[in-house]
């Protein structure tokens, strides 16, 4: 099957023989069953296998709809979430949107911004000022609805909304995303009114982009929500058991990763894109991949990095640090725009050589030159290989990189769908805040950090 998302693995084969990744075939086959059958691990969670082929129009067409009154009504949409209760939205926004379109007010768009993703006193500072002179509305995203960080961003927006507009107007002006029946937001809604929607019991926060979730928040900024999902389903298509090793995207890169890991210990996967508009996609990769195997002692780390900025700050050690690492490249093969380097009669900056070029040709000979070097220099690359930047395509990224974690996860035998680790730091910041409940592990905690 060809999708406008490949994966090529023509530049590890100097690591890892074509031969020792066939032979995974039979393991990535019975780990992508696992993910289809639901007889693995955390097999609750399982609901975003299907999800995109199950999106229907109406539900398409509901969401659209009620981004339409948030537009209508906003300059300002603050989306309040963290986690993968944010992430996917972000990512997809900026892969999506022109990249100076929030500094255009011509654009007659609201602008979205984040909240609830730190708790920084001068972020929210700086964001209720921000706000002050301008409409505005929210949509906040919790699944289990009481995630610190989002409520606190959410009292103090909906404080200055109820100022602003009056109870019964911020109302209309709220839009929330969380639990069916459970959590502090749930019941702030049901007691408020809030317009609401559910995030699937089955369906976890970083796998959550193509639930309301991702597509309320998106559909306000203007993305074609239907084509993302297009996407999606097209590679949850090509992904799917049916379809033999050698052409399923997502068992190829599960199977090239497990063997760098497994047979060659490396412990790094730098995902790198030479588009800055990746950049958020990388960060959602990020949490997907780390929350999902990084558990139980195990797990490749993710890393990542924009080409080439980066390289005039991490390609020193890239190139002759530690060899700890493989890249993962995510490469587009058509610009959007198009923009010619002219000759210059002077050439004073010498520049000439590449007079009548494209700059995406120059961005080119980079990406390559780059991962010769660093295939040189002891670095794999795997890569993955998109037409164009576009929703369809970024819809099949997001399915391919979720569809693929799931089976690396059963690969390494660990449950791809939990994250217990998460907890740790919260159960800390309540006993310094003196949360009730937590006041003895807060004096102990207040004594190690007084060093007593
Ligand atoms: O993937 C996850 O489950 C987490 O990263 C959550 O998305 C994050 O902690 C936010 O949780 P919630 O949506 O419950 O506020």
């Amino acid at each position: 099957m060809i999708t406008k998302v490949r994966i090529s693995l023509d530049r590890i084969t100097q690591f890892v023989s074509k031969k020792d990744i066939a032979a995974l075939a039979p393991l990535m086959e019975r780990c992508n069953r696992t993910v289809h059958k639901g007889d693995g691990r955390g097999s609750d969670f399982l609901g975003w296998v299907t999800l995109p082929s199950s999106i229907g129009k109406k539900q398409i067409a509901d969401i659209m709809e009620c981004a339409d009154t948030l537009r209508a009504c906003s300059e300002v949409v603050v989306v309040i979430g963290i986690g993968g209760s944010y992430l996917g939205a972000k990512a997809v926004m900026e892969a999506l949107t022109p990249t100076f379109a929030a500094f255009d007010s011509s654009e007659g768009q609201p602008l979205v911004l984040f909240a609830g993703h730190n708790i920084s006193e001068d972020y929210m500072a700086e964001l209720l000022a921000f706000i002050k002179e301008r409409s505005f509305s929210l949509i906040v995203i919790s699944k289990s609805g009481t995630t610190t960080e989002p409520a606190i961003a959410f009292r103090l927006l909906r404080e200055e909304l109820e100022k602003r507009y009056g109870r019964k107007e911020a109302a209309s002006r709220i839009m929330a995303v969380t639990d069916s029946s459970r959590g502090a937001l749930r019941t702030l809604c049901d007691k408020e009114g809030y317009k609401s929607y559910v995030i699937p019991d089955n369906v976890g926060g970083r796998f959550s982009v193509l639930t309301p979730v991702g597509l309320l928040p998106l559909a306000v900024a203007g993305i074609d929500i239907a084509r993302l999902v297009k996407g999606a389903a097209a590679m949850e298509k090509a992904t799917a058991v049916d379809v033999p090793f050698e052409d399923n995207p997502a068992m190829q890169y599960a199977a090239a990763r497990y063997a760098l890991y497994t047979k060659l210990g490396k412990k790094v996967e730098l995902l790198v894109a030479f588009e800055p508009k990746l950049q958020y996609m990388a960060e959602w990769w990020k949490q997907l991949y780390g929350e999902s195997e990084g558990k139980e002692g195990k797990g490749i780390m993710p890393h990542s990095a924009v080409f080439t900025t980066d390289l005039h700050s991490m390609g020193q050690y890239i190139q002759q640090g530690e060899r700890i690492m493989f890249e993962t490249v995510i490469s587009v093969g058509k610009p959007a725009g198009r923009v010619v380097i002219k000759s210059d009669r002077a050439n004073l900056d010498g520049l000439n050589f590449l007079a009548g070029k494209r700059l995406s040709e120059v961005n080119r000979m980079a990406e390559l030159g780059t991962m010769l070097a660093h295939v040189d220099g002891g670095v794999p690359n795997i890569t993955v290989e998109m037409d164009s930047i576009s929703a369809e395509t970024i819809g099949m990224l997001i399915y391919m990189f979720e569809k693929a974690v799931g089976i690396s996860g059963y690969a390494i035998e660990v449950n791809p769908f939990d994250q217990p680790g998460v907890e740790e730091y919260k159960k800390n910041m309540f006993a310094l805040l003196n949360k009730p409940g937590y006041e003895e592990e807060g004096e102990k905690l207040k004594k190690r950090i007084a060093g007593r």
